[in-house]
């Protein structure tokens, strides 16, 4: 039996995903990794929806817009979904505990993938980014760790939990508090003065990272801890080797960046040997009647909140430090100035 998606899946498309009909009214489907093709009837049809798979409809939905068999849409959905250029969105309904932890486990893991697949990255590892934005970027990292300092302290103060896990928050803020002066004296060694990074005003889409962060560890301490899910996702398993390699490339297409490179790997390794990658909201899946499915709405809809923020951190760096008159550092107001 061919494997079909669920008449109330639904689906993403991914981002990576370029979809385009043939001249004999097929489909062509392509990634980095794969391209795939369908003809007849099921080629028509991802032509037809390409548009609407946003997340927004069922495959019921489709079926119906389509006017055809909703057993077709399923299967073709189903094919795209195992290539991974589209998700289900509907997976995390109505889930709870441990089913809940596994559903969400894939869905940061396609959210980690798209953000990724950003053209500020692809732009990146080409080597093509200019100068003003390989500096931009860790300028805007830089202010990103150091919110640590704020949003994970909020976290712990407003703990809504028992004791041990209220702990368990305050201890990882403590793990992370320093670490924003790694970023600071690689910037440095590139030649940036301290206060000049330091009062740097963050980028607005910076801004709007670090305030929803705050803002939820102030309000919903589960739908925070879910937010780390997401955050220590990625597409690939983080290793030494896979670290070394990653910075390596990096520091020789922008040897001038090297040393803060450098401090972008010394921080990487040291969260690594962490090995955070069991979180608290995995444990508190685990409490008996905890996360219900009413939490795990909110749980969803802040890592998806997340996704967003982390999409347009990146759509800002590239778009304010790639333009040609881009100031890096961005120059903090000087009140002096205007009264002298
Ligand atoms: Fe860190």
């Amino acid at each position: 039996m061919t494997a079909v998606a669920a008449l109330g899946a639904r689906p993403i498309r991914s981002a990576r995903a370029d979809i385009r009909g043939t001249a004999d009214g097929g489909a062509v489907v392509e990634t980095d990794d794969y391209m795939l093709e369908f003809d007849g009837a099921a080629g028509s049809l991802i032509v037809q929806l390409a548009g609407r798979l946003d997340g927004g409809d069922t495959v019921q939905d489709l079926a119906a817009a389509a006017a055809c068999d909703p057993s077709l849409i399923a299967e073709v959905i189903k094919t795209l979904q195992v290539h991974g250029a589209v998700f289900d969105l509907a997976a995390v309904d109505n889930r709870s505990g441990g089913e809940l932890r596994a559903a969400l486990r894939q869905e940061c893991a396609f959210w980690a993938k798209e953000i990724q697949a950003h053209s500020f990255w692809r732009t990146l590892l080409s080597g093509a980014a200019n100068p003003e934005t390989v500096f931009g970027w860790g300028i805007e990292q830089f202010h990103y760790v150091e919110a640590a300092n704020e949003y994970m302290a909020a976290a712990a103060a407003n703990c809504r939990l028992d004791h041990g896990v209220r702990m368990r928050i305050g201890k990882r803020f403590a793990e992370e508090a320093e670490h924003g002066d790694i970023f600071l004296r690689g910037l440095e060694r590139c030649g940036f003065a301290h206060e000049a990074v330091v009062d740097a005003p963050p980028l607005p889409a910076t801004n709007a990272l670090k305030d929803y962060l705050f803002e939820l560890a102030c309000s919903d301490t589960i739908a925070t801890e879910a937010t780390f899910n997401l955050m220590q996702s990625s597409s690939e398993p983080l290793t030494k080797e896979g670290l070394a390699r990653f910075y390596g490339e990096l520091t020789r297409v922008y040897p001038f960046a090297g040393p803060m490179f450098q401090a972008f790997h010394d921080h990487a390794l040291i969260d690594v040997e962490a090995g955070h990658e069991r979180t608290i909201f995995d444990d508190l899946c685990d409490a008996p009647g905890l996360v219900t499915s009413v939490v795990g709405r909110r749980a969803v809809d802040a890592v998806r909140g997340l996704a967003e923020h982390f999409i347009l951190f990146f759509d800002n760096i590239e778009t304010y430090y790639g333009a040609r008159d881009a100031i890096v550092p961005r120059r903090a107001v000087d009140m002096d100035a205007f009264t002298r």
